[in-house]
């Protein structure tokens, strides 16, 4: 609900449980006052501004304005008129002189949402939405500023967004504009943020912020793998059931920023956007900017709240609708087995053997096209190498489809290698700094797809490729990083633009795609998870997440991921071991466990399998079937984290109306001379009867201290009958399991 009152000129925006609240200070300067739990009322609320104390404010005791400026608690904080502080918008006069001084001017209040034009952005209809659009002006440079504010009436979840105008005659260089701001005001906070690297994505990372600041950020021309476009800040002693939690989360997928600043006071503003060290952009007069939104969640009920919002709000309002309810393949993909060495009867012989074991979908991975027989050569290629698909892509695909299965492809379409005939024809299409010779990763460069010709080019080839064929996925790969960006097609002002139009540009090519194949699933990629961001999801309702495929290294990249993202975006795949990346033996019982918790599927030469492991698919299969529209549609309840105790993860998933629900515990390493652990539920009917069984599928210690090794996947044990509040408030034992990397799954069915 969106609120005006008028006498105070504050903006009260409130959701089921939370109030956000600013109001317009001597009706001119915009302040923030509140975010947290719902308030009944606002009155007096604006107390906090102390506009007749010293130094507030300019206007009624007239002390100096920057005296004002520098303690003033800005909704949206701009650079150069006094306000030191991390900026959120930053621009400069056609002499290039910085500096913005916004004035609140009116609002308009807009049922249902404003979407901002190309990019991605939360959807939503007039019974679940408001956007609230407020006007700020600089007279000066002419600028008008509309902070928009999506405001949801059955989620906490309020969605900023700016846009900006150039109402004046000369040209305006914006060098900032970020998508929204966090103040807030707590004794002591810890900042969490995603940390990571290539194969250890989105790590947990917590730290307590004193003074100064904390950022996490790219510039990578992608969301990367190094740091998540996300920042919570919370309350000290904030569990995943208790404590308050402040959550932002950027929908962007290029160079971004993230930052925490502890100001003199002691007051914390956190700003989020698009990174302003590789930004720039010249607005001529009668032109618009839009910035990316960020999500803001507050929870009162630890972070474990906070999660299940942002799920909600992607799952419902940003991931495309049908893939809420809709199942996705269980698929096999040749990469890790074969990498680029296969043919056509390689791959008829996993569609033979995935289709035996009741598998939906055969993935073909990097390897495919051109000459390309190592990643030197043929990125940019993208038509069928004869030499390995004999008779072409159609008539492999069909060969597939008849035996009753799908068909996926792999593509990489913003590279080229200089070994191709994309380079050889087009040697300026990629990015590059006249002079320099750019630095090659992974032995490709990225194309300019900012520039038309290059877009068409690329895209021709990619709709030409899914038009030859009966293709039901795409998986988009994106194997490196910008560097030597520059392009002669532009004058020095639209350099500062290339990395963000680039963006654009790969937005823009993947809606065309889902224009041109509606019915295409798309999942993303990039060197593993170096591209998961909700700024992706919009148009792929799954990512890979991380090209470590080891299960135990996967616990601790899956909990980072799902902190923010739904389960059933990520992609999580069985595969062979000693584990490609980390050498490590994993039961494969443990292994699909743990891929049940995202999207399922093997990365495994399924025609070459232990027979004791080929026998145990079946009913993998069947055990995710019937997990999946839980995990896909439920809530998720984070109960142990490996990363924090380094023995044991457990996470469960419950049905919406708390009839069903999983529980998977992994323990890690095993222990001696401990009895069972005690492991509490949440999110069950406090008041219900639920029958508990448990799915061991692997060594169950014996009284005698050997292990049982009868039970296979899917063979369910009944523990019995118990009540919600007694699993929840006392909770069960999980029996003394033998041996390291052992996973159970218990069922909890409401009688
Ligand atoms: C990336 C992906 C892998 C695989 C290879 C192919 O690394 O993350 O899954 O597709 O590219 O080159």
């Amino acid at each position: 609900m969106i609120r005006y009152n008028k006498e105070q000129q504050l903006f009260h925006l409130s959701t089921p449980k939370t109030s956000y609240c600013f109001a317009a200070a001597d009706g001119r300067w915009l302040g923030h006052l509140y975010y947290g739990p719902r308030l009944a009322d606002t009155a007096g609320m604006e107390q906090a501004f102390c506009l007749n104390e010293f130094p507030f404010s300019p206007a009624v005791n007239e002390p100096d304005k920057v005296r004002f400026t520098q303690i003033f608690p800005y909704e949206y904080g701009c650079f150069g008129t006094g306000d030191y502080r991390e900026a959120c918008f930053d621009a400069a006069n056609a002499l290039g002189m910085r500096g913005v001084d916004l004035t609140f001017r009116s609002f308009e209040v807009v049922p249902g949402k404003v979407a901002p034009e190309h990019l991605p952005h939360t959807r939503g209809c007039e019974a679940c939405c408001d956007t609230l659009d407020v006007l700020m002006t600089d007279d000066v440079l002419g600028l008008d500023v509309h902070l928009l504010y999506t405001v949801y009436s059955d989620l906490d979840v309020i969605v900023k967004s700016v846009k900006v105008v150039n109402r004046g005659e000369a040209p305006v260089t914006l060098g900032r504009v970020l998508s929204g701001q966090l103040n807030l005001e707590l004794e002591a906070c810890e900042v969490l943020t995603l940390h990571g690297s290539w194969g250890r994505e989105r790590t947990i990372t917590r730290q307590e912020l004193k003074t100064g600041s904390v950022a996490a950020e790219s510039l990578r021309g992608v969301s990367s793998a190094e740091d998540s476009p996300f920042l919570a800040i919370l309350a000290p002693g904030t569990t995943q059931t208790m404590g308050e939690a402040w959550g932002m989360s950027l929908i962007y997928s290029g160079n971004f920023l993230a930052k925490a600043q502890i100001d003199q006071n002691g007051r914390l503003r956190c700003v989020m956007g698009i990174h302003p060290e590789t930004f720039s952009w010249k607005l001529t007069p009668g032109e618009s900017f839009q910035s990316p939104e960020v999500a803001l969640v507050y929870s009162g009920e630890g972070l474990g709240q906070m999660t299940r919002t942002y799920h909600d709000l992607y799952r419902n309002h940003l991931i495309e609708k049908r893939w809420l309810t809709m199942d996705r393949p269980v698929l096999v993909n040749n990469w890790e087995a074969t990498e680029m060495h296969f043919d056509a009867d390689v791959l008829i012989g996993f569609a033979r053997a995935a289709k035996e074991a009741g598998l939906d979908m055969l993935v073909m991975d990097d390897g495919w096209f051109g000459h390309r027989d190592d990643d030197t050569s043929s990125l940019g290629d993208w038509f069928v190498d004869e030499r390995k698909l004999r008779g072409g892509l159609k008539k492999l695909v069909d060969e597939v489809n008849a035996m009753g299965l799908k068909f996926g492809i792999w593509i990489e379409p913003e590279m080229v290698n200089e070994d191709s005939e994309l380079f050889r024809a087009h040697p300026d299409w990629r990015f590059e700094i006249p002079g320099r010779k750019p630095g090659a990763m992974r032995k490709q460069y990225v194309l300019d797809l900012t520039r038309p010709e290059v877009w068409e080019g690329v895209y021709s080839q990619l709709r030409a490729t899914l038009s030859s064929a009966n293709i039901a996925y795409v998986k988009w790969d994106m194997n490196r990083h910008l560097s030597d960006v520059g392009s002669l097609l532009r004058d020095a002002d639209g350099q500062g633009e290339l990395l963000h139009r680039y963006v654009l540009a790969v937005y823009r090519m993947q809606e065309q795609l889902l224009k041109d194949f509606p019915d295409l699933l798309l999942e993303n990629c990039s060197s593993g998870g170096a591209r998961f961001d909700a700024g992706m999801l919009f148009y792929s309702p799954q990512i890979w997440t991380s090209d470590d495929s080891d299960a135990i290294e996967r616990l601790s990249i899956q909990e980072g991921t799902s902190l923010v993202f739904p389960l059933s975006t990520m992609g999580a795949h069985v595969s062979v071991c000693p584990n490609q990346q980390t050498g490590r033996s994993v039961p494969f019982n443990t292994r699909a466990k743990v891929a049940m918790a995202g999207t399922f599927g093997y990365e495994m030469d399924v025609r070459n399998m232990l027979p004791e492991e080929k026998a145990q698919i079946p009913g993998q299969v069947e055990q995710f079937r019937r997990v999946h529209p839980v995990v896909r549609e439920g809530d998720y309840y984070r109960i142990a984290s490996f990363r924090e105790n380094h023995t044991h993860d457990c996470w469960m998933v419950v049905k919406k109306d708390r009839s069903l629900a999983f529980m998977t515990f992994v323990q890690v390493l095993a222990t001696t001379n401990r009895p069972g652990m005690r492991v509490r539920m949440q999110g069950l009917d406090p008041e219900a009867a639920y029958e508990v069984t448990c799915d061991y599928a692997g060594a169950l210690a014996t009284s005698n201290g050997q292990s049982s090794t009868d039970e296979a996947t899917g063979t369910l044990r009944k523990l019995g009958r118990f009540n919600g509040d007694t699993l929840m408030k006392h909770g069960i034992i999980v029996p003394r399991v033998r041996g390291d990397y052992q996973a159970l799954l218990y069922e909890v069915k409401k009688v």
